[in-house]
Formats: C-alpha cells, structure tokens, sequence
C-alpha cells in the first residue's frame, strides 16, 4: 500500500502493481506544508479523495478521518465519512483505540469498512511528545496488544502498525486474524505502507530509518529543471518541432 494524495499520481499508481492507495492525512505534511497531521481537515481530505479516486478507478482507496473528527458528534462524524465515500473512499482509517472506539463500532455497525492504526498515531503527535517508536517498555507492549484485540473485535478489516519494535509486529499479527499493514514495523506484517514522496527521494532531508528511497525523485526533478531552463537560455528549446 502507498499514500496518495493528487488525480495524475493515483493514475500512475493505478497502471502499478500496488494493491490499494492511501488517501492519508499526511497530505497536510507532504501536500501543504503542514508540520503534523493536525492541520487536515474533512474539506482537505475530501478534495484529495476525489482527487485520487478520479485517477484511480479500481484499486482499494483507503481515506483518514483527520484530527478530532471522531469527537464533534455522531450527525458530524456520519456526514464526514459519507462525504469522503462519496468522494470515492472505499474504506476508512481511524486511529487510536480509545477515544475512538466508539465511533469505530458505530461506522462498522453502520457497514463503512475501517482500518484501525496503532503504534505511533501521527494525530496524537503532541500527547506522545514526537515522533518516537512506540512499545519499547511493558506498559506500552501490553496496551499495544490489549488494543490491537480490541479492534480486531470491533471488526476492523486491517491494522496499520506504525513505528513499533519489529518483534510486537510480528507478535501482534501472529495473534490477529485481520492483515496488519507495517509502516516501521519490521517485515513481519502481513503488508507494508510508505508515504509515496518517501519511497520517491522526493523529501532528501527526511530519512528516518523505515524509509527507503527506490528513486531520487528530488535528484532527478533538480536535473530536469536545469535542463529546462539550460535549453531555454541557449534557445535550443523550444526547437522547431516544439513550435507552431
Ligand atoms: O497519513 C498517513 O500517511 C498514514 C500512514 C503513514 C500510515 O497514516
């Protein structure tokens, strides 16, 4: 699984081989600028979910509730997620087992399919103090699992694992029935997911120790702008094909 966030990438994506596409709430850090995930918003993601799922008929589309939407009310919450399924998500992620528990039983009873994530859960970034790897100590490898079950019960169809001890991973999906979705997490996990600009180099100063580039996006953008604008200055571009 990779992130998507525009209609042009998600008809790329939808030429791959990759099995389903999401529209994540890091569209507010790598589409806008943003320095967490707090920033989306439901009329953010909606854009970005139509966006994509003009781009990419066919493949699983997968849409984050943002930040606090699982706190406003249920008339809120309903509205949210039917809008963002109307914008073509086929699925949708909430984080956390707690707070959002409720509303997580409650989309699942009213048949929206939804991702649960744990571990590191971007939208608590200031509760956790930073972008740290969860489970290290007792305490928090118990939660993990304690809640890891509690999801599962709540019949959520899959569980992103982020930033966690490889070893809990593996733990976690031995004990789960659901396909858990590693970001972070090891190679245990029944699937993995990566932020696209991630995988593509397109951020070369961001290089936590779960990436991997399998290009240098920013490398090869750089190179073809000075191209460009090289060809430009000395005229050879635009040739007499290139004109009318
Ligand atoms: O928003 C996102 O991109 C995510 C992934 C990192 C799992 O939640």
């Amino acid at each position: 699984m990779v992130t998507c966030y525009d209609y042009l990438t998600a008809k790329i994506i939808g030429q791959s081989n990759m099995d389903a596409v999401l529209v994540g709430d890091s569209a507010a850090m790598v589409m806008h600028g943003f320095p967490t995930t707090v920033n989306a918003d439901l009329e953010m993601m909606k854009l970005h979910v139509a966006a994509v799922s003009r781009g990419l008929p066919g493949k699983v589309i997968i849409a984050d509730l943002p930040f606090l939407a699982h706190t406003k009310g249920k008339k809120y919450l309903m509205e949210g997620v039917d809008a963002l399924m109307k914008a073509g998500a086929n699925a949708i992620k909430i984080e956390g087992a707690d707070a959002s528990l409720a509303a997580i039983q409650y989309l699942i009873q009213a048949d929206v399919p939804v991702m649960g994530h744990l571990g590191l859960t971007p939208q608590s970034v200031n509760k956790l103090g930073g972008f740290k790897v969860r489970g290290r100590n007792n305490e928090q490898k118990t939660k993990l699992l304690e809640d890891s079950r509690k999801l599962e019960d709540a019949g959520v169809f899959a569980l992103v694992l982020e930033m966690i001890p490889s070893p809990l991973a593996a733990e976690i999906t031995e004990v789960l029935d659901i396909p858990t979705i590693g970001i972070g997490a090891g190679n245990s996990t029944s699937g993995q997911v990566l932020v696209l600009q991630d995988l593509l180099g397109m951020n070369p100063g961001f290089n936590p120790k779960f990436i991997r580039h399998y290009m240098e996006g920013a490398e090869l953008i750089r190179g073809a702008l000075n191209a460009y604008d090289a060809e430009v200055k000395c005229r050879e571009f635009p040739s007499e094909k290139e004109s009318f």
